[in-house]
């Protein structure tokens, strides 16, 4: 296999292996349509010889959406007309792209949403602090209707396909974790395969029953996570098999939660910037700034994984023995070397980046055109901790502000 070569989705046609992994914009309004920034940001990704895009999360419902100021909504018809204009451009362009749906569950906070937080049980994150309402069985059902909705709407829109976001902590997976979901109802955990699938078999079923058989359905899940109980390799493997008789288009593999979000996009930690942007560290008390400089980050460095290229090859690797269906490795690619690996070596199908295309959108194309070309982004994560402010994402080369 080769990296510029076409490759499949489902029925949809990629032109070659490289993708853009869901990446949060912060360019809608306070509703979730996009602005000009949004077109121009998908039109300039799409120009530049990737062969597909993932939109950042887009929420399916108000109370799951993040905290994040500018995330992308898609409840209702009304944002049919403002995405086809995304969808019309990036296949104008002679891309694809997929729609990313979302339900935070439990990350988010009241504060920010002004609704109740809601989750797959009454269990808090450790990083959000606020305990959820339990969703009872009627709001379950709501929800999985809502997202046959809302990629009934992505559909109508014109992209390609939608991803379910399984992974990094949201309601999806709240649902998937025994750690998290203590339901003694049929959508708690399946001791058989210590894992809750009630939730994301029915969201699949009724995402193909608003948007037909042939729609492509991705998915994003973690390959492991930071908790005490630790999603264990066999959990990971009957997720797997599970996918796989519900024959998802593709699936991409990333890690944890946003509990230990470090631990998803890993590198350095930005410690002044999380201080004064980050929503739930932010502090303006110069005792408290110095007790969290000094005594909590140090210690809470120590926690965390360090970067190292292909961070979740290896979970990506053991997806190709149980399955047939596309396997999508993300984190930490940087080179065309190591996205070879993946694809030559691993026989990984596609291969996404997250921040190489914060730093140049163009990245695909510069591979393409020079087979040494080596990504600038330098994983300062200054991006990612910038997701909380006003700002819209963007590559701050560790410190332009
Ligand atoms: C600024 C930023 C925003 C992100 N937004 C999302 C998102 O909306 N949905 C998602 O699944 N992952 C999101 N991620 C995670 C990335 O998709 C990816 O899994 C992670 O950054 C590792 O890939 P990388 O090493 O290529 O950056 C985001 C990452 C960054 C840095």
């Amino acid at each position: 296999m080769e990296i510029f070569e076409k490759a499949y989705i489902g029925s949809c046609e990629l032109k070659n292996r490289t993708i853009r992994s869901a990446t949060f914009e912060g360019m809608c309004d306070a509703n979730g349509f996009p602005g000009e920034s949004y077109y121009a940001l998908y039109d300039e990704l799409s120009k530049n010889n990737i062969g597909g895009i993932i939109t950042g999360f887009a929420f399916i419902s108000e109370e799951g959406k993040a905290i994040q100021p500018g995330q992308a909504g898609i409840y209702s018809e009304d944002f049919i007309k403002p995405f086809k204009k995304v969808t019309a451009k990036v296949h104008e362009n002679g891309s694809k792209i997929f729609m990313q749906l979302a339900h935070t569950g439990r990350q988010t906070r009241s504060k920010e949403i002004n609704r109740i937080v809601v989750g797959a049980s009454q269990k808090k994150s450790p990083y959000f602090r606020e305990k959820p309402k339990q969703l009872s069985k009627t709001e379950i059902v709501e929800i999985i209707e809502k997202f046959g909705n809302s990629a009934n709407f992505a559909k109508q829109a014109g992209f390609d396909g939608v991803q379910i976001h399984a992974a990094h902590g949201y309601l999806v997976h709240q649902f998937l974790l025994p750690g998290i979901n203590n339901r003694k109802d049929e959508f708690g955990i399946d001791t058989k395969r210590g894992l809750g699938l009630k939730f994301l078999d029915l969201v699949i079923d009724k995402i193909r029953e608003k948007c037909g058989e042939d729609f492509p359905i991705l998915i994003k899940i973690s390959g492991s996570d930071d908790y005490k109980r630790k999603f264990s390799s066999s959990q990971f493997s009957n997720l797997i098999m599970f996918l796989d008789l519900k024959k998802i288009a593709a699936i991409e593999i990333s890690y944890g939660t946003m509990d230990h979000a470090l631990n998803i996009f890993r590198g350095d930690v930005p410690v002044n910037l999380i201080l004064k942007y980050n929503k739930v560290y932010k502090v303006d008390n110069k005792i408290a700034k110095w007790f969290l400089k000094s005594l909590v980050f140090p210690f809470f460095k120590t926690k965390l994984q360090p970067f190292t290229p292909m961070y979740n090859l290896q979970y990506a690797e053991i997806a190709k023995q149980l399955t047939t269906i596309p396997i999508i490795s993300v984190g930490g690619f940087r080179e065309k070397s190591e996205i070879e690996y993946a694809i030559k070596e691993k026989n990984v199908d596609f291969v996404s980046l997250s921040r190489p295309f914060i730093a140049e959108p163009d990245f695909a194309l510069k591979l393409s055109r020079n087979g040494n070309y080596k990504s600038k982004c330098i994983n300062c994560n200054y991006c990612a901790i910038m997701c909380d402010s006003k700002f819209s994402t963007k590559c701050y080369k560790g410190g332009e502000l």
